[in-house]
């Protein structure tokens, strides 16, 4: 793992902006790894400056992204469809043909959790972007998912239920269920950068990093990847 201790979310998110940016110069066509929750936002804000700016096109670039939640249907403000139309890819020029995922809305979610590795199995991924859970899961590998584990139905902790429950109305509307890539999806993408921001990611920071490798800690799983570079501001690393 390389780490990289940045100032504040501001440079965590023009820092990986950047790192993204590259991988898409050096590869027009790369398959980007998407994440949603609040941590990316400010990456994605900067991708979009530079599309804007002329630096960058996402006109032949594919995407997957790592979850969603069971019961919510794309067009629903708080699904992660809706998220990544809202916060990235209705503002640049990717098609929409070209981004993916997972259908957390279908009659047969077994049927669309086998879809979705198909879709990884064909689009390897240059480079996978993580947020980092403050139970320590990426994506919803809460902490207990073995390893080995691809897309699969997950039942969400009660800590994340609790922490998303900030986007919600109340708690009680946070879906308890979601599709997510597994632990082993996640670590085949050439490259990953994991990003935590605040004092409240810090003990996941220090698992993820520090700790044992153990599926208590589904982040520090990371540890065995080649080429994963940890982005965290100073808050994340107080307890470092
Ligand atoms: C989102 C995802 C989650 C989040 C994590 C952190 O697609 O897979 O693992 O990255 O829950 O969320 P934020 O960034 O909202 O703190």
């Amino acid at each position: 793992m390389e780490i990289i201790v940045v100032k504040n979310y501001k440079e965590l998110s023009k820092l990986s902006a950047e790192v993204i940016a590259e991988v898409i110069k050096n590869k027009p066509d790369a398959v980007l790894g998407l994440a949603t929750g609040s941590t990316p936002i400010g990456c994605y804000e900067n991708l979009i400056e530079m599309y804007r700016n002329g630096e960058l096109s996402f006109e032949q670039v594919r995407t997957v992204n790592l979850d969603e939640y069971v019961g919510l249907d794309k067009n629903h403000p708080q699904s992660y469809a809706y998220f990544m139309r809202d916060k990235l890819f209705n503002k640049i020029d990717i098609k929409p043909e070209n981004t993916h995922i997972p259908n957390g809305c279908a009659e047969d979610l077994v049927d669309s959790c086998d879809r979705y590795n198909h879709v990884l199995s064909v689009l390897h991924r240059d480079v996978q972007l993580l947020g980092l859970g403050s139970n320590g899961h990426i994506g919803f590998n809460e902490p207990g998912t073995p390893f080995c584990a691809l897309t699969h139905i997950t039942d969400l902790a009660e800590s994340t239920i609790k922490d998303n429950a900030r986007l919600f109305n109340n708690v009680d509307e946070v879906p308890t269920q979601a599709l997510t890539m597994g632990v082993k999806d996640i670590l085949r993408a050439d490259k990953i950068i994991i990003l935590a921001s605040g004092k409240n990611k810090a003990e996941a920071v220090k698992a993820m990093v520090k700790g044992p490798i153990t599926n208590q800690c589904p982040a520090s799983a990371l540890q065995e990847h080649e080429n994963c570079i940890v982005i965290l501001d100073e808050d994340a690393t107080s307890l470092l």
